[in-house]
Parts: structure tokens; sequence; C-alpha cells
């Protein structure tokens, strides 16, 4: 399967949040690839248990952020991050219960997961924040420039990622 890439309709301005949403990227396609690869199911666990770790810090910032810039769609934002949390823990427990055949059957599911809420809630967040943070705050700067700026290394392949 085709790498999910990092691309520019993806940024939602706010450069440290652009670039924690390109690290869950790189993680999902370590595990999509893990997966493929025919890797043990030890192997593939591990990567899963990277990829919800590190969304968990990644959700737990914005939150932070929320509550620092008062945004008012808090609740609605944090409980869908707990929803998406919940769906993973729970395809994590069958993974570990029926092995490396489940994630090939819900990649889909991961996919949708992981790029849906950023275009829809984190966009509408980003917008906020670029004009809640004080202009020192590097908001203009577009993701990608961002991202090369804190050299974090990423995939420019062509190709969308939205199906
Ligand atoms: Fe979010
Ligand atoms: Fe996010």
């Amino acid at each position: 399967m085709q790498d999910l890439v990092w691309e520019e309709s993806l940024s939602i301005e706010v450069p440290e949040i652009d670039e924690e949403h390109c690290r869950l990227i790189d993680l999902f396609n370590i595990l999509c690839r893990s997966a493929e690869n025919g890797d043990t199911n030890d192997h593939i666990e591990v990567a899963m248990e990277e990829l919800i770790s590190c969304t968990l810090r990644h959700f737990r910032h914005e939150e932070r952020l929320m509550l620092k810039y008062d945004y008012e769609g808090l609740a609605e934002h944090k409980s869908e991050h707990e929803e998406l949390l919940a769906s993973a823990k729970a395809l994590q427990q069958k993974l570990l219960q029926e092995g490396k055949r489940v994630l090939s059957e819900h990649i889909p599911f991961l996919r949708n997961w992981l790029i849906g809420h950023i275009l829809a809630a984190d966009k509408i967040l980003g917008s906020y924040l670029c004009k809640a943070i004080p202009r020192s705050f590097e908001c203009s700067l577009s993701g990608g420039e961002a991202l090369k700026r804190g050299g974090t290394i990423f995939n420019h392949s062509p190709g969308s990622i939205v199906q």
C-alpha cells in the first residue's frame, strides 16, 4: 500500500502541531509496512503501541493549548480525542488476541482515524490558535516550511493522502 504523505493541505498552520501530525503519519506508515512485510506479531505490536502512545502525548498537547488559549470547543474536541483513543486501543486489543491479520483488515479504518480528525477538528482548532497565539509564534509559516526549519525528516513523495 502507498505510504501516507504529509502535504500542505494537512497543515493546520501551527508548526508544533504540524510536526506532531507528521510524526504520527510516519508511525502509521511504519506500522503498515510492518504488516505488509510479514513482520512478527511482536514487532507489529510494538509499532502499534508507539503509534498509540505518541497519539496520546499529541492529544494532551493539543488539549493544553486549547485550555491555555480558552478554546470554546475544548470539551467537544477532547471527547473526540477520547473516542479516537478508545477505538485505537480496541484495535490494539484485537491485534493482541488475534494477531497481525486483524491489522491488514483495519488499515483503511486507521487511515481515516488519523487523517479525518486532522482535516476536520484540528483544522478548526488551528485557525483559532493562529488568531489567539501571540504573533511571535510562527503561525504564518506554512506547515512544510516549519517542518523543514524544525529539521524533521519526512517523505515528500508525490500523491495525495486523501482517498
Ligand atoms: Fe485534535
Ligand atoms: Fe491533532
